[in-house]
């Protein structure tokens, strides 16, 4: 019906024959190099022709790479939007020349569900909920906290710090005491963190660092070390992503928690569109990736078994 509704051809397409457009964010952090990589293969396996166009943060840069797939009649879309809000022309563009689109890890704000097929993401408002319900009980609801937001205006940030602070609302002992966003990258979140040190007394105020990505944190952890304090000791870190370098900390005794964050958007939004391609089978609007926490006792193993995925 959604087909229809919004003009989209079902001619049936063999996976071999597609061709999919996808609009990367950048390489900000060791989980978008993981999602780009494991991209590239997913398309391979399925003999789907991938063309990749990497907007250095930048939505314009996007939008540009959108107008260009459509200029050159791809069969889908992907697209990774940088921040949440601006893509209702663009995505009216690809819709009115017939071409599905699929919204990857990050969702974007806007009215018209009709202007994308299907959305495959995690819940990011859970992500935040999961580590913040695990300081709570950790910390017997008493914790000075400083938070390292993702990307200003990024579905992740908004919804990682709200799910948080949700799960904080019960325990006014728990306090977000700081908030600055390191946009997700580990000089980011080291700068970040530095100036939190000087302003906390030292770092001696603080006792947790909430951070939206896991390379934030690990550039918080240097800046944890580098005033003379042991991280995940005196500052408990947690994130969200999951990626080889937090579980060595976590295995070094550095770090404390992470949400892990699936690499593999393209897999399921490419099954998508074969099935789609196929016999017009429409996709749920939302494809929902998991959320599980990892703590320190299974990090080692995850390091060893991850290092080589990523
Ligand atoms: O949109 C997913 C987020 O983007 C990841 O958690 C972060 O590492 C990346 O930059």
């Amino acid at each position: 019906a959604f087909a229809a509704l919004v003009g989209l051809s079902t001619a049936a397409v063999a996976a071999d024959k597609l061709t999919v457009g996808f609009s990367q964010v950048g390489s900000e952090s060791g989980w978008r190099a993981a999602e780009t990589k494991v991209a590239k293969s997913e398309a391979e396996k399925r003999g789907v022709t991938l063309k990749i166009s990497d907007a250095q943060q930048k939505q314009e840069n996007q939008i540009k790479a959108i107008r260009s797939f459509i200029a050159q009649g791809v069969d889908a879309i992907f697209v990774a939007p940088v921040v949440a809000t601006g893509w209702d022309s663009v995505l009216a563009e690809a819709k009115d020349a017939k071409i599905p689109v699929f919204l990857l890890d990050r969702d974007i704000d806007s009215k018209d569900k009709s202007l994308y097929m299907a959305s495959v993401t995690s819940d990011q408002v859970e992500e935040g909920r999961i580590d913040g319900r695990w300081l709570v009980k950790q910390t017997n609801g008493k914790c000075n906290v400083v938070e390292l937001q993702g990307t200003v205006g990024s579905s992740p940030a908004i919804s990682r710090k709200k799910g948080f602070e949700e799960a904080i609302a019960g325990s006014p002992g728990v306090k977000i005491i700081r908030s600055q966003s390191g946009d997700f990258t580990r000089s980011g979140g080291k700068q970040v963190m530095e100036s939190f040190i000087k302003a906390e007394n030292g770092g001696k105020n603080i006792c947790a660092v909430y951070s939206h990505n896991d390379d934030m944190a690990i550039g918080a952890i240097q800046a944890i070390k580098e005033a003379g304090l042991k991280p995940g000791k005196d500052i408990l870190v947690l994130a969200i992503d999951g990626v080889p370098d937090f579980f060595k900390a976590m295995s070094e005794g550095e770090a404390n928690a992470t949400v892990e964050l699936s690499p593999d958007m393209a897999g399921p939004a490419l099954d998508a569109l074969i099935a789609y391609k196929k016999d017009g089978t429409m996709p749920p609007k939302w494809i929902k990736t998991k959320s599980t926490i990892f703590f320190p006792d299974t990090a080692k193993a995850e390091y060893e078994r991850r290092k080589s995925l990523y």
